[in-house]
């Protein structure tokens, strides 16, 4: 059988990864490392082919500031992508080519989610945080289902004031089975192969190689449901006037000042379907993964809450207090970044950084990753270690680690709300429960086993915890009047 008949044969998933491999060593699954590892050899700036496309690979904090930043006016496109209607992802604002479709998009995300205006969604944050330990403490066997509760039903709130049943909400069960095969068909070297190769998506599903199809096909299924759905219910909620502070209705409030009421129902509807494709559960998963791995840590962490807060839970009004767990959040942010390779940028003219020529047309990748394990600013970076932020007086430092958010105009939209939900919820994890490893049957602890997931977002796989109250007179009832109290 001929080498391209082979690779029709096999599975979707692994056509990327040997073509990846094949094409020029590059681990297919973390490419993020492979181009750190290459930064040895070929420097903080690594230009790449794969399949005719140029990509170019920033591998420095620094250089990525420079380019993206400051040099924005170059660097804020996104690369052309195969057809998106076929994958069913065109409502993505983050795949949106650098126009005024895009800045339409963006200005919607900056009104509901600019600093400012992220506050108002605090008081929701706290009572979703919340419901995070009552579930978890109802039934901490499935703490992951309960972060992923957490994660999704509060942008469902903070988006379309919609309140998600806490078991088989339809309109979550809809968002998560779109979010899982879109991050599996948004990876890098995917989009480049169907760029490519489009004719992918178009073999009849009798055809060896019709993979991508078919799950192209899902994916457009799915996507349509989760873009579709929850809008209409916002919407009819904000016409008839009994709909809560969210970003659907606060939007539809101001849409008077565009001319055009549908463009503006169609991109308010993409850009409010596109905060479901946040790494909010996956951080989480990475920090409950570090406070087990790193017992003294959450220990400090735990005394420092219990110094300030006593038996209280934390509220947002806290978080100045306590600078040890501050230090734990960006710590758990740099430790393992949710989105390794960012999302590509793409230059709309050549330019010239030191002796790069860099041609217009090239995809532009800010390796996350690499910066996040620079031995020089963060040294052992494969330890877990809060106190890399902390000064010798104890006082936070002035690194914000900010960079796990992107870059230039296209840095995250979200990146306020997204700090917010997940300070909270670590905090509250942190003062009530006792994060540990799983028990083999002789009641030894033993390493938790997983797999890190791959594509556009990676974290833990079913990484199974053991999570018990650190008060032994902690119950689910006793918790619940707490939070009624408090809340
Ligand atoms: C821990 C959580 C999150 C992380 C690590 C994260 C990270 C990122 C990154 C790396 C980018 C690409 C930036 C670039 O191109 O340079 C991005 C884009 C984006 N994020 Fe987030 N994000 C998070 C949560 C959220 C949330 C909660 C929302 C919505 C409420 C959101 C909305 C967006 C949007 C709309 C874009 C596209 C921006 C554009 O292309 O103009 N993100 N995010």
């Amino acid at each position: 059988m001929s080498p391209s008949l082979m690779i029709l044969q096999v599975s979707f998933a692994t056509i990327c990864l040997f073509l990846a491999v094949t094409c020029s060593n590059l681990d297919g699954n973390q490419p993020w490392i492979s181009f750190t590892q290459w930064a040895s050899t070929h420097g903080n700036i690594i230009y790449w082919k794969l399949f005719g496309r140029q990509i170019i690979v920033l591998q420095s904090q620094e250089i990525a500031k420079t380019l993206l930043d400051h040099r924005s006016g170059i660097y804020s496109d996104r690369p052309p992508l195969y057809d998106t209607r076929a994958v069913g992802s065109e409502f993505n604002s983050a795949q949106l080519r650098y126009s005024d479709e895009w800045r339409l998009h963006r200005r919607i995300y900056h009104q509901s989610f600019r600093p400012e205006a992220a506050k108002d969604y605090l008081p929701l944050q706290l009572r979703k945080a919340r419901q995070l330990l009552q579930g978890i403490i109802e039934s901490p066997e499935h703490y992951q289902h309960h972060i992923e509760l957490f994660a999704s039903s509060v942008i469902m709130s903070a988006v379309y004031d919609y309140e998600a049943k806490p078991k088989d909400d339809p309109l979550l069960l809809a968002a998560e089975k779109a979010i899982k095969v879109f991050l599996e068909v948004s990876s890098l070297p995917i989009q480049v192969i169907l760029e490519t190769f489009p004719f992918l998506l178009k073999l009849p599903s009798w055809m060896p190689g019709s993979g991508f199809k078919k799950l192209a096909i899902q994916s457009q299924k799915n996507a349509s449901a989760m873009v579709n759905i929850p809008f209409h219910y916002a919407r009819e909620r904000t016409m008839a006037a009994t709909s809560n502070h969210c970003m659907v209705s606060e939007s539809f409030k101001r849409s008077e000042m565009h001319s055009n009421a549908n463009e503006f129902e169609l991109a308010l509807k993409s850009a409010s379907a596109t905060a479901f494709i946040a790494g909010t559960a996956s951080t989480l998963a990475v920090f409950v993964l570090a406070m087990m791995l790193y017992p003294d840590v959450q220990k400090r962490a735990q005394e420092e809450i219990d110094a300030v807060l006593g038996n209280q839970l934390p509220t947002f009004e806290d978080r100045p207090s306590l600078p040890y767990v501050e230090a734990v959040l960006r710590e758990t942010f740099r430790w393992h970044p949710v989105f390794p390779l960012g999302l590509p940028h793409y230059t709309s003219d050549s330019d010239v950084y030191n002796d790069y020529y860099i041609p217009k047309g090239a995809i532009v990748v800010a390796n996350i990753w690499a910066m996040s394990q620079d031995e020089v600013k963060y040294p052992n970076p494969n330890e877990f270690k809060p106190e890399r932020f902390l000064m010798a007086d104890g006082k936070l430092n002035d690194d914000t680690i900010g960079f796990i958010f992107g870059f230039g105009r296209r840095v995250c939209a979200g990146r306020y709300f997204a700090d917010a939900s997940l300070w909270i919820s670590m905090v509250s994890l942190l003062a009530t429960f006792r994060l540990m490893k799983p028990l083999d049957n002789e009641g030894k602890e033993i390493d938790p086993v997983f797999k890190w997931t791959t594509g556009l977002s990676s974290h833990p796989e079913s990484l199974p915890c053991r999570i018990v109250p650190r008060h032994p007179d902690m119950t689910a009832r006793k918790l619940a009047d707490i939070i009624d109290l408090s809340a």
